[in-house]
């Protein structure tokens, strides 16, 4: 079947099997490889993309459903950087709370991260805890994660900025 999906404000046709799943989509058709695929059955939360702005599990989606969507993966999720290329506050905020050890799970969790953010812009830690409790992380026992998460929800509610004025 020809499917067209709308990935990262571009258009991404191919001609695939109905099996596909959006994960081996966005990874293996349009070459996005920054999401990454961990269970491939929906517990790890390391595929999360966003879809229609909404973080959900791609491995879980067939891409046939996905047409017509709006889809996000990590590789665009920079709305906040300051210049192309730069890091979005979220993922500034991952690397100064040090939320990442070996960066599997870290694009689910910056993900998981916006869409809470989106929603709720100035969450309790419980409230992160809540929001990220789909996502696995093998390496940092999460309190990092937490942390970083409130550290870019004060940053982009202008109530915490980088020390080096950056
Ligand atoms: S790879 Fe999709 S939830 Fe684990
Ligand atoms: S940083 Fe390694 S799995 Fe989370």
């Amino acid at each position: 079947m020809n499917i067209t999906i709308d990935i990262n404000g571009k258009n991404v046709s191919a001609a695939i099997e109905p099996r596909v799943t959006l994960l081996d989509f966005v990874r293996d058709v349009a070459g996005l490889k920054g999401t990454h695929a961990g269970c491939e059955h929906g517990v790890c939360g390391a595929c999360t993309i966003l879809l229609d702005g909404e973080a959900v599990r791609s491995c879980l989606i067939l891409a046939a459903q996905a047409e017509g969507s709006q889809i996000t993966t990590i590789e665009a999720v920079d709305g906040t950087a300051r210049q192309p290329g730069e890091l979005s506050v979220i993922q500034d905020a991952f690397c100064e709370a040090h939320g990442l050890q070996c960066g599997y799970c870290t694009p689910g969790m910056v993900l998981a991260a916006k869409t809470l953010l989106q929603h709720n812009p100035t969450p309790s830690r419980e409230q992160v805890r809540e929001a990220i409790s789909g996502n696995m992380c093998r390496c940092t026992g999460y309190v990092q994660i937490i942390d970083a998460i409130m550290l870019a929800a004060e940053r982009l509610q202008g109530r915490n900025q980088p020390a080096n004025g950056a």
